[in-house]
C-alpha cells in the first residue's frame, strides 16, 4: 500500500496519510492552506525591496545580453540602437517613467520569436521574470537613470535602510543586517550569553571546551 507523506521542514509538521482518495484530498488541501499561510506571512513581514541601482542591477544585464549588438562597437551595432549611453537609449528605446511605452521593455517581454530581445538565434539567455521586473521598476520608478560605476562615484553617506524592529539596532551597521533579515522574513538570533561566548572563544583558540576555573 502506498502512502502519502509530506514533511515541511520550516514548520516541523509531518503528515502521514494512507492513500485513500479522501485522505489524499484532505492532505492536499491542508498542504495548500499551509503554503498559502507561509506565503502570506512572509509577504506581511517582508520589508520593501531596495531601490533598483543601474550599475548593480541593470548594466550587468545589458552588458551580458544586449551590448554585443547595441553597445559601443559601431561595427557590430544593430538597428542603429545603442543602450550603453542614456541619451541614445531614450531617443529610441526607453520612455523614462513608462515601461509599457518603452520599446526596450516591449522587446524583452515579447512572446513573438521575431520580436523578443535578445534574439533567440543569438543563443543568448532570455531575460528571467526577475530581471524583467527589475527593468520595469528601473524605468518606472527610477526614470531609467544611468548611474556611473560605483568606483567613479563620490563617496556619500547613504541613508540607513528602514527597519521594523528598531529596538534591535545598536550601531549603523545593524540596520543593513536587519533589513535583509526582515526582507527574507527572518528574525535575528537571540544574543548569546556569556557562557556561550566563552565556549566559542575557547573552541576557536584552543579547539577544546572551556574548563571550569
Ligand atoms: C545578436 C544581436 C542582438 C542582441 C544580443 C540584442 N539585439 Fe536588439 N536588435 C537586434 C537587431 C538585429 C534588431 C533590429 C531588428 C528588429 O527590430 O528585430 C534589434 C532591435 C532592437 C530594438 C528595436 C529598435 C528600434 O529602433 O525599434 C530594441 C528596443 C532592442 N533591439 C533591444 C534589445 C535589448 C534590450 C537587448 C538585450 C536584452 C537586445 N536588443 C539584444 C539585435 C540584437
Amino acid at each position: 500500500m502506498s502512502c502519502l507523506s509530506v514533511v515541511l521542514p520550516e514548520t516541523h509538521v509531518a503528515f502521514n496519510l494512507a492513500s485513500s482518495k479522501v485522505s489524499t484530498e484532505v492532505a492536499t488541501l491542508v498542504l495548500l492552506a499551509l503554503l498559502a499561510a507561509l506565503r502570506w506571512s512572509s509577504t506581511l513581514l517582508a520589508a520593501p525591496e531596495p531601490a533598483v541601482d543601474f550599475s548593480r542591477d541593470i548594466r550587468p544585464i545589458l552588458s551580458d545580453r544586449c551590448f554585443t549588438c547595441h553597445g559601443p562597437d559601431e561595427q557590430a551595432r544593430k538597428a542603429k540602437l545603442r543602450l550603453d549611453v542614456r541619451a541614445e537609449a531614450i531617443k529610441k528605446a526607453i520612455v523614462p517613467g513608462d515601461a509599457a511605452k518603452s520599446r526596450l521593455f516591449q522587446r524583452i517581454t515579447s512572446q513573438d520569436q521575431d520580436e523578443v530581445m535578445p534574439p533567440p538565434e543569438s543563443k543568448k539567455q532570455p531575460l528571467t521574470p526577475e530581471q524583467i521586473a527589475l527593468f520595469k521598476r528601473w524605468i518606472n520608478e527610477d526614470q531609467a537613470a544611468y548611474t556611473e560605476h560605483w568606483s567613479f562615484q563620490r563617496l556619500v553617506r547613504p541613508p540607513l535602510p528602514p527597519v521594523r524592529a528598531k529596538a534591535w539596532v545598536q550601531n549603523p551597521i545593524d540596520p543593513y543586517i536587519l533589513a535583509r533579515l526582515e526582507r527574507e522574513g527572518l528574525a535575528p538570533s537571540l544574543e548569546a550569553d556569556k557562557a556561550t561566548l566563552l565556549r566559542r572563544v575557547s573552541y576557536d583558540l584552543t579547539g577544546l571546551p572551556p574548563t571550569p576555573a
